[in-house]
C-alpha cells in the first residue's frame, strides 16, 4: 500500500507544524499499513513557495526523516504543484519536481474551477515525457458538476488521485458521493491521504483501499500494481474508463417507457 499525497514535511506549508507532529503522522502512516509515503509540500506561487525556494532545508528535513524512520516505511521525495504558466519551464529547470524527482508530477487545482489553460499543459507534459497526477479531483466544484471534463483530462493522459478522506466523509456527501462514482467508472488511478495534521485531516487512508476494492476490484488490483511505480516515478498502465450514464437511471426510463406502451395497448 503507498499513499500518494501528505503534507508530512513540516514547516513548509499548511501541512505538518514541527518535527514532532510529522513523527506521529509517520508512525500512523505505517499503523495503517503504508509502505511507501510520498512528502507533497504545497507549491503555490505566491503563497506557499518554501519548499523549493529554500531547497537545502527540503532536503536537510526530509533526510532526517527518511533516516529516523529506516527499514520501517520509504519515504520519497516530491510536490504538489498548483497548476499555472509556468510549471513546465519550471519543471525543465529542475526547480520543481515530481515523485521521487521524476517526471511523474503531482498537480492540483483550485477547489472552484477549470482552468481551461490546463489543457494544453497537459498536453505538452505528456509530449514532454511527463507523466500528469491530477490531485483529489472529486473535490472539485467544476469536476463535479460536469463529470464530462474528467474524461476529457484523461485523453490528454492525465491521471486522478483520491483522496482517502472524502470517503469518510471530510469534505460533505456530495463529494464521497462523486469519490464513489469516479471508482466505479475506473477514473481513479492511485490514493493519497492528503495528510495535513496528526489528528482530524490526518494519515488514515486503509479504508479508502478497502472501499476501492469493495466497489470495484478490477481496479483495486491495478491500483496496488501500479502504486509503488506511480510513487517511484515510472509509467503505468490503467484500465480504461466506463461511461458515465447512471444504470439505475437507464433502468428506471426503460421501465416507464414499458408502463406508457401497455397503457397504450390498453
Ligand atoms: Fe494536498
Amino acid at each position: 500500500m503507498v499513499d500518494l499525497h501528505s503534507h508530512v514535511l513540516f514547516d513548509v506549508d499548511d501541512g505538518s507544524e514541527n518535527l514532532e507532529m510529522s513523527i506521529k503522522m509517520i508512525e500512523q502512516s505505517i499503523r495503517e499499513g503504508v509502505k511507501i509515503l510520498a512528502l507533497t509540500p504545497h507549491h503555490i506561487r505566491d503563497l506557499y513557495t518554501e519548499a523549493m525556494d529554500r531547497k537545502e532545508e527540503y532536503e536537510e528535513k526530509f533526510a532526517l526523516l527518511k533516516k529516523r524512520f529506516e527499514g520501517k516505511i520509504e519515504l520519497v521525495p516530491s510536490l504538489e504543484i498548483m497548476i499555472d504558466e509556468k510549471i513546465i519551464s519550471d519543471l525543465d529547470k529542475g526547480y520543481l519536481m515530481g515523485y521521487n524527482r521524476s517526471k511523474t508530477v503531482l498537480v492540483e487545482f483550485n477547489l472552484i474551477d477549470y482552468p481551461l489553460y490546463s489543457e494544453n499543459i497537459f498536453y505538452n507534459l505528456k509530449k514532454n515525457g511527463y507523466q500528469v497526477i491530477l490531485a483529489h479531483p472529486e473535490r472539485n466544484r467544476a469536476l463535479m458538476e460536469d463529470p464530462e471534463k474528467m474524461y476529457h483530462l484523461r485523453d490528454l493522459g492525465v491521471l486522478f488521485q483520491l483522496n482517502a478522506g472524502s470517503l469518510l466523509g471530510q469534505f460533505g456527501e456530495k463529494t464521497e458521493s462523486f469519490a464513489r462514482e469516479l471508482i466505479r467508472k475506473n477514473l481513479i488511478h492511485g490514493i493519497g491521504s492528503d495528510g495535513h495534521k496528526d489528528v482530524r485531516r490526518d494519515m488514515r487512508i486503509r479504508h479508502a483501499y478497502d472501499v476501492v476494492k469493495e466497489l470495484n476490484e478490477a481496479l483495486y488490483e491495478n491500483i496496488m500494481e501500479n502504486g509503488e511505480k506511480l510513487i517511484h516515478g515510472e509509467k503505468v498502465e490503467v484500465l480504461p474508463y466506463k461511461p458515465w450514464t447512471d444504470p439505475v437511471k437507464v433502468k428506471k426510463r426503460k421501465r416507464k417507457k414499458k408502463g406508457l406502451l401497455a397503457f397504450l395497448k390498453r
